[in-house]
């Protein structure tokens, strides 16, 4: 068992998720929590995350020095390498310039986290501090042009640091240190999986709600169809499904859900035909967050009025099921991170909420949570759906909204899928769509002018919905997407393709 204790970093989560990838169980805590627990928790090994202090701050986050006698290996990563040099007597400073990116990196040592990982790796620095003086006991262990200690350790205590961070993918062989530490250095051998977390997770849910009744927000997505199935496992028939049509799903999807759920789980399900109530909110209003306030209020809405409805059957349903994961926590923003864009089951929820959230995905990463579908025996053509967002497409007209815009982007969207799905490539593009820019423009059909919208198309490859990159289509597939859509959806005459990455873009335009 590996405990990461979270000074606040950018990538806490991922070091989680690579730990859980090495086959490896862990936990995250923050890095106050009282050292008679962590005692309690007996850890294998404690891995220390980055964070946005500076380590000589006046308060700053420090560790009680109780950790450090703990006889469990210890491993900080940037900010947590930092505080290890400053509480065992060494100096951190901080630099002229901020080194930030890939950058080349010198290890000096063949054993520990480094070991068989040869000389020179490229590795991902994000840092303005740097350990100008090493402490007692410790020796450097890698270094690179402008960071002299950007790896130490002191071998007789098991403690390492380093400035980098291994757990993201830009890190060369980044994997590999982590396992190093965890294999090596702790000397842990891979005994959990998907399969565990699933077990696990259930229990906790059974503890959580007992005998209870919970209701579940189901989309028909990946993300909350697993999250249904795994509570359902847990409580089985006090689980009630509520999947909300709002009027801005995908052509012909509210039925192919309801089918899918009745014919496929037996699962209570119930459908809630709320167009009218949705659209008549947003009626008129133009900004991207607002809208996404507006609709994650209206599911809540809708869950409390369902809720009222199921009293008169059965007594208590204080449970309210969200199949929420950790990339829409994190782009929400916390008190720690910037809120980009507000996903509807967390930053757009009020504040109001009449329910107790259950959210057993909310640390996994979206790959995780197909692979903990598949571990549920869960078929692949929900495992492996394309990702869709809870908004639907009230994001992806921009601008307002009208049945008019709804009718051509919905229209516009089935073509892009069948062609793609055509050309065979339904499973190798991670999400393809189409959007409507609110743009309208000059345009020739038949013998006559035309002043009509515009219709972007996009489609990315992604692992975890976090970066992405657009997807290189052939033309020839674009373009007959293009024709069949200029062609067939009344009030367009002119196709674009989205050629913009996640960052500087998001996948979705709004
Ligand atoms: P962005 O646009 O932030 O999207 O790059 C990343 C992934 O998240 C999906 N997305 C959402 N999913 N509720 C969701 O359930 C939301 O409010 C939401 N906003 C974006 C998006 O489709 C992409 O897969």
């Amino acid at each position: 068992y590996i405990l990461i204790l979270d000074f606040g970093g950018q990538y806490s989560q991922l070091i989680a998720r690579r730990v859980r990838e090495a086959g490896i169980f862990c936990e995250i805590l923050p890095y106050d929590t009282d050292v008679e627990k962590i005692k309690s928790l007996n850890p294998d090994g404690i891995i220390f995350s980055g964070g946005p202090n500076s380590v000589y701050g006046e308060s700053s986050p420090k560790v009680s020095s109780e950790i450090f006698s703990l006889n469990a290996p210890i491993l900080g990563i940037c900010y947590g390498g930092q505080l290890i040099a400053e509480q065992f007597g060494g100096k951190v400073m901080r630099a002229e310039k901020r080194e930030y990116g890939k950058t080349e990196l010198n290890i000096l040592d063949d054993e520990g986290i480094f070991k068989d990982l040869g000389d020179n790796l490229n590795c991902w620095m994000s840092h303005t501090d740097f350990i100008s003086e090493l402490p007692e006991g410790f020796e450097v262990t890698a270094n690179t042009d402008s960071c002299p200690v950007a790896a130490m350790k002191n071998s007789e205590k098991k403690i390492y640091a380093i400035q980098f961070h291994p757990e993201v993918n830009h890190t060369e062989k980044g994997t590999d240190m982590i396992r190093n530490f965890l294999y090596n250095v702790c000397d842990l051998k891979e005994d959990w999986n998907m399969g565990d977390f699933a077990e696990e997770e259930i229990q906790r849910i059974k503890n959580q709600i007992g005998d209870k009744r919970a209701i579940c927000a189901l989309s028909g997505g990946v993300d909350s169809s697993v999250a249904a199935v795994l509570v359902h496992k847990a409580i089985g028939k006090n689980l009630t499904c509520i999947f909300v049509d709002h009027g801005l799903l995908r052509k012909d999807e509210g039925d192919q859900v309801e089918k899918v759920f009745k014919e496929r789980f037996d699962m209570n399900l119930i459908r809630v035909n709320a167009q009218d109530i949705f659209l008549s909110k947003l009626e008129g209003v133009t900004d991207p967050e607002t809208k996404r306030k507006i609709i994650g209020e209206e599911f809540i809405r809708v869950f409390e009025r369902e809720k009222e409805k199921l009293k008169k059957e059965f007594k208590d349903i204080d449970y309210l099921v969200q199949g929420t994961i950790y990339p829409d926590v994190i782009e929400s923003g916390t008190d720690k991170a910037e809120v980009i864009k507000s996903h509807h089951n967390v930053g757009g929820l009020p504040e109001d909420v009449d329910f107790e959230l259950v959210e057993p995905l909310r640390e996994l990463f979206k790959d995780e949570v197909r692979v903990l579908g598949k571990a549920l025996n869960m078929p692949d053509d929900i495992i492996m759906r394309q990702p869709f967002p809870g908004p639907g497409l009230a994001i992806r007209v921009l601008g307002e909204i009208t049945e008019e815009k709804l009718h051509i982007v919905r229209e516009a969207d089935y073509i892009f899928r069948e062609e793609i799905k055509k050309a065979g490539l339904e499973n190798s593009i991670w999400q393809y769509f189409a959007v409507l820019p609110n743009i309208k423009s000059v345009g020739v059909m038949g013998d006559g002018r035309t002043y009509a919208h515009t219709v972007g198309l996009r489609a990315v490859n992604s692992s975890d919905g976090m970066t992405s990159d657009w997807a290189r289509i052939p033309y020839e597939v674009l373009e007959r997407a293009s024709n069949k859509i200029v062609n067939n959806v009344d009030g367009v005459n002119r196709i674009v393709y989205d050629i913009t990455s996640k960052p500087p873009s998001t996948i979705e335009w709004e």
